[in-house]
């Protein structure tokens, strides 16, 4: 039969049903384990504490955690017992001491922090176990008006949970395990005792007595779409500011509006804000975060006031333990980065001793891969009496166990070789690394408000990068950073980052802004303003995609679009396909799924390679464009039961990039059915035909209706919004063909303007689409 059946994954709870759970659970519940760093130590195999404070908690407690439910769970004495290794190392984290400094500035009316320490100083992992068991880190029953009839009041558990925001998730994902191990308590939703879990686009792991949650920036502010008070949390903890992402950004001025209201949703019961940076520049956050404090000193003359009055922004510097590390510049300037960095890894791997890891920073995951393979295949060539090389690539779109495998330590005699993108600059710690190779560049997005769009380009990072970088070579001992570029070029960059927010598409934070009830966006608490143009911009395209009515206002389709974990325009399209049929938005799911990654293709170098690649790809192109291809792709995968990395292989995909897709169509699938998009009854689908293909294309157009060109006389494309000159990608399987008009989905600027991920499509339904 042509009908196959989809693979189909339990429902997960939404964020709603988890918060539902999770106030009618009873504090002793809620609070099993003592989890801070003064009773992670000498914890009896029977689950005893010696220590006197802890042994107050355990016998208080009349339930016992409940214990791990599948077999293979680790029991808790050797969590414990894990936990207690690990506390050798946690105390002798620059941050230690400031263990009490910290837990007195948040007491009383303090209510906002700022902290500053180096990348490893222990900010992410330990500030949540500090404070969990704080007075003011326990869940509250209050009451509060009830919003439906306005009078009468309604009892609410307020706070109880620590939310730490990582701007990466692979950083929100690999804190959380770290810190479940230090607190000796299972992760996420492996047991309903599990006290800390995580939370990013795609992947919720939290359990009902989740206590410390890892999420990504983005994440906390899809969350305040259900719960705009964030009444779950008693403390929100947002981490690496100074990278200034948009979503910090949009975090930061929320967070500013709740204590800036007096807490009234969450009955008077503050919210604890802590801001963590890893570099000193906090002038500009306690302006911030003073300024409402200060005008209400202004404007009240009401002395009894106390929440104006006393409440102080308290900024605690954390003395980082950091060895020397020797900078190496290039003396002259690079032309081939990837040919630099080979070279200079295996200087470092034969003239340096052991141990020590090499981290190198690159610009994506397309010059990781590069490298990769020129690594391993150079590897095979060197004398047989020195170590091993193991090399591990890091950047975002990886699968989550690939990832993993970065921060496990080498093997004997193995040298670890680390590529990473930027992710590894402060978000995340590897330990072992005492070289580190620098390309002085990074994928940066840009926003270019002329084409009205986002571009990824490759930049020269900022000084303040480069120091980030650097540091990552002396976390443990002496290192030395290469510099793939001259110390006269280091001088030329900019001191700082631009906060993303002057540089990137708008439109998505822009309706996070609307779907939350503010609506005079020039007024929101901005740490940095954007500019005019920029929000104008933002504005016509969510117009453009009918996420905004006439008047400016969200409309049902924007509100739709906000709680979906994807950009506005792919939101729009998944809301089209749906409208459509269910086999279109499954068709749909699965093009979004490998939108999400890179390249599911593998990188070819060679002529040579390029014809193999055609040969064995033939039966996944198609003539449609990319975005049918991809759906072949994932099809095509997905059908394969026996062995899909031979499948991968065999079809010169890529294995790793696929699995990526996977996890991301099964989330995405999850998504749609809580968001009732999705029937159960309809899972069983024909495979995509020529037929289907036309829902599909014509879903796209409504999301990137203005990502269209059509063909010119002179057999060039041309935009159809702002008669731009564009060219077909050669990674495209477009590439060189000519069709009547095309719709695509990312442009690229490198020597010349590129449309990416591009599909044929008939003027005439640009026109529909446009004209509406
Ligand atoms: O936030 P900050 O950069 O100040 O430090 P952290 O992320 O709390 O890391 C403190 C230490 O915890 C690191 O130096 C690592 O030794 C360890 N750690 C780890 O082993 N695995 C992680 N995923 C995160 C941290």
């Amino acid at each position: 039969s042509k009908k196959r059946k989809r693979d189909v994954q339990p429902e997960e709870n939404s964020e709603e049903q988890q918060q539902q759970q999770q106030r009618i659970i009873p504090e002793s519940v809620v609070v099993p384990l003592r989890s801070s760093e003064k009773s992670a130590h000498k914890f009896t195999n029977d689950g005893k504490s010696t220590n006197d404070s802890d042994k107050r908690k355990w016998t208080n407690n009349s339930k016992k955690p409940a214990r791990p439910q599948s077999n293979n769970q680790p029991s808790f004495s050797s969590l414990r017992e894990k936990a207690n290794a690990l506390y050798t190392t946690r105390k002798t984290l620059p941050i230690f001491a400031h263990a009490d400094e910290i837990r007195q500035q948040l007491k009383g009316n303090n209510n906002v922090m700022l902290l500053v320490g180096e990348t490893g100083s222990g900010k992410s992992t330990q500030v949540p176990q500090f404070l969990a068991d704080e007075a003011f880190c326990q869940p509250k029953k209050v009451k509060i008006i009830n919003q439906e009839d306005g009078s009468t009041k309604k009892e609410i558990t307020v706070g109880g949970c620590i939310a730490i925001t990582q701007p990466r998730r692979v950083a929100a994902i690999s804190l959380a395990r770290r810190v479940a191990e230090e607190m000796g308590t299972p992760l996420g939703k492996s047991s309903p005792a599990s006290r800390v879990g995580y939370s990013v686009r795609f992947d919720t792991s939290t359990s009902p007595s989740t206590k410390v949650k890892f999420l990504t920036d983005g994440m906390l502010l899809q969350e305040m779409l259900h719960d705009p008070w964030l009444t779950k949390y008693s403390v929100v903890v947002v981490d690496e500011v100074h990278e200034r992402g948009v979503n910090v950004d949009l975090v930061l001025g929320f967070l500013r509006k709740i204590l800036a209201s007096k807490n009234e949703g969450r009955g008077g019961i503050p919210l604890k804000v802590i801001a963590m940076s890893a570099t000193a520049d906090m002038e500009s956050l306690q302006d911030f975060f003073g300024h409402d404090r200060d005008q209400a000193k202004i404007t009240s003359t009401d002395t009894s006031n106390q929440n104006t009055q006393d409440s102080q922004i308290s900024v605690c510097h954390i003395k980082g333990r950091q060895f020397p590390v020797e900078t190496i510049y290039s003396p002259e300037p690079v032309h081939d980065f990837l040919d630099a960095a080979l070279k200079t890894i295996f200087t470092i791997h034969v003239k340096e001793p052991m141990p020590g890891d090499i981290l190198v920073f690159l610009t994506g995951q397309e010059t990781v891969e590069n490298l990769e393979n020129l690594i391993n295949e150079y590897a095979i060539g060197i004398d047989p009496s020195l170590p091993k090389v193991l090399v591990l690539p890091l950047f975002a779109a990886l699968p989550q166990a690939a990832q993993q495998r970065v921060f496990a330590p080498a093997p004997p005699r193995t040298r670890k070789i680390i590529l990473a993108t930027n992710i590894a600059e402060t978000s995340v710690t590897v330990s072992g690394v005492r070289f580190v190779v620098d390309c002085g560049k990074a994928k940066m997005k840009q926003f270019r408000s002329r084409l009205g769009l986002d571009s990824l380009l490759v930049k020269p990072i900022s000084k303040s990068a480069a120091i980030q970088r650097k540091g990552r070579a002396g976390r443990e001992a002496p290192g030395k950073c290469y510099r793939l570029y001259t110390e006269a070029d280091y001088l030329t960059l900019d001191e700082t980052n631009t906060p993303e927010i002057l540089r990137c598409d708008l439109s998505q934070s822009l309706l996070t802004m609307k779907a939350r009830g503010v609506d005079d966006i020039m007024n929101f608490p901005f740490l940095t303003r954007p500019p005019r143009e920029a929000l104008e911009q933002a504005l016509l395209q969510l117009l453009n995609i009918q996420a905004l009515d006439e008047t400016g206002k969200v409309s049902e389709t924007g509100l739709h679009i906000a709680k979906l974990p994807l950009t506005p325009p792919l939101g729009r399209v998944l809301l089209e396909a749906a409208g459509h049929s269910q086999g279109c938005l499954l068709d749909v799911i699965d093009v979004i799924s490998c939108l999400s990654v890179e390249n599911i293709f593998l990188n070819i170098n060679s002529e040579e390679k390029k014809e193999q690649a055609e040969q064995a790809r033939r039966d996944l192109y198609r003539r449609e464009g990319d975005h049918l291809t991809m759906l072949a792709t994932v099809q095509g995968y997905a059908a394969d039961n026996t062995d899909r990395k031979a499948w991968a292989e065999r079809h010169m995909v890529s294995h790793r990039a696929m699995q990526s897709v996977m996890d991301v169509r099964k989330q995405l699938t999850t998504q749609c059915k809580n968001a009732k998009l999705l029937h159960e009854s309809n899972e069983n689908r024909p495979p995509c035909d020529a037929l289907s293909a036309v829902p599909v294309l014509k879903s796209f157009l409504t999301g990137f209706g203005t990502n269209t060109a059509r063909l010119v006389p002179d057999g060039s494309y041309r935009t159809i919004v702002g008669n731009q000159t564009v060219a077909i990608h050669p990674s495209s399987v477009l590439f060189g063909k000519r069709v009547e008009a095309i719709l695509y989905n990312e442009f690229v600027f490198t020597n010349r303007s590129y449309a990416r991920g591009v599909s044929a499509v008939q003027t005439d339904w640009v026109g529909e689409v446009l004209g509406r």
